[in-house]
């Protein structure tokens, strides 16, 4: 596995790489549900290329940037292991050298949600995601279904901006009990660990109801609510909500492809999850 840490190498080594190419962008730190993509391209596409890049501008002033999880020693071991061909993992200046002034903003779809809590965030992301799928060229690029609202934004960008690049979005990987792989799990105590999974479970509590065929988006949203509240206190609900999958409005009926999402903080940690609804 080739490894770039400037945008110059990187240039040099994709122009040596078999096409079609597969593209995972990560923030690093990686565990099943980043390989869960990565395997994924390895299957669909003659060469993978992953980078990981904690991105700065996609954190707020009052986040976990310059705590976040960091282990490229590890990661470069698990993306060889897994057949990866090319690592891009730049330093913040090569992304952002001085007079960076240009910025991608998807209007309606950031604005709700994970937006309104994290006021800036996805412009951050759709910034850095743009940058990256201009600089790869990927035929394919890899995303998951934990961040289903950065996926709807970026599906949205990709289009609107003739990327040319298929946008693969997966299933969230989960442990044994249910919690969704983040790394940001490692923040938790151990005491917050064993109450993590009732994020899911609640979720789960809205998805049987839908399934027994209410379709009251009012009735879904309090069964997660009251599923949450009665096991535990220890949650602070910023959102729960049903949207359209594609285009993240709310609904009053679900009667369209839907997706359920849950935010959350619990101690220092803010968790999020979501189940479609199909
Ligand atoms: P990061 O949180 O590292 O996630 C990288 C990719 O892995 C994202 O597409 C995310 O949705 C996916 N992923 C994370 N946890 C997952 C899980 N449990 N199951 C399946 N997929 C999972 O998301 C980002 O980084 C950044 O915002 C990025 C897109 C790299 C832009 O900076």
């Amino acid at each position: 596995m080739q490894v770039c840490r400037t945008i110059s190498q990187l240039q040099r080594a994709l122009a040596a790489l078999p096409r079609p190419l597969g593209f995972v962008p990560t923030m690093g730190y990686l565990h099943e549900g980043h390989l869960s993509l990565v395997r994924q391209a390895r299957a669909e596409n003659a060469s993978v290329a992953v980078s990981i890049f904690v991105n700065p501008t996609q954190f707020g002033p009052q986040e976990d940037l310059a705590r976040y999880p960091r282990d490229l020693a590890r990661d470069r071991k698990l993306l060889a292991e897994a057949a990866v061909d090319l690592l891009f993992a730049p330093e913040a200046e090569e992304m952002y050298p001085p007079g960076f002034a240009t910025w991608v903003e998807v209007k309606g779809l950031s604005e709700h949600l994970e937006g309104a809590f994290r006021p800036g965030h996805f412009r951050g992301v759709a910034t850095v995601v743009t940058k990256l799928l201009n600089l790869f060229r990927p035929e394919r690029a890899y995303f998951g279904e934990k961040d289903a609202q950065q996926l709807a934004i970026v599906r949205r960008l990709a289009a609107d901006l003739n990327l040319g690049c298929t946008i693969v979005g997966l299933p969230t990987v989960r442990e044994a009990d249910g919690l969704a792989l983040s790394s940001r799990n490692v923040y938790l105590s151990p005491e917050e660990r064993q109450r993590a999974p009732l994020l899911y479970r609640s979720l789960k509590a809205g998805y049987d109801l839908w399934r027994q065929g209410e379709r009251r988006t009012a009735r879904i949203i309090d069964e997660v609510r009251r599923t949450l509240q009665a096991e535990s206190k220890a949650f602070r609900v910023d959102y729960i909500a049903l949207v359209d999958e594609e285009t993240f409005q709310e609904m009053e009926f679900v009667e369209r492809p839907a997706r359920l999402l849950i935010a959350a903080r619990l101690g220092r940690t803010r968790l999020i999850d979501n189940l479609p609804l199909k």
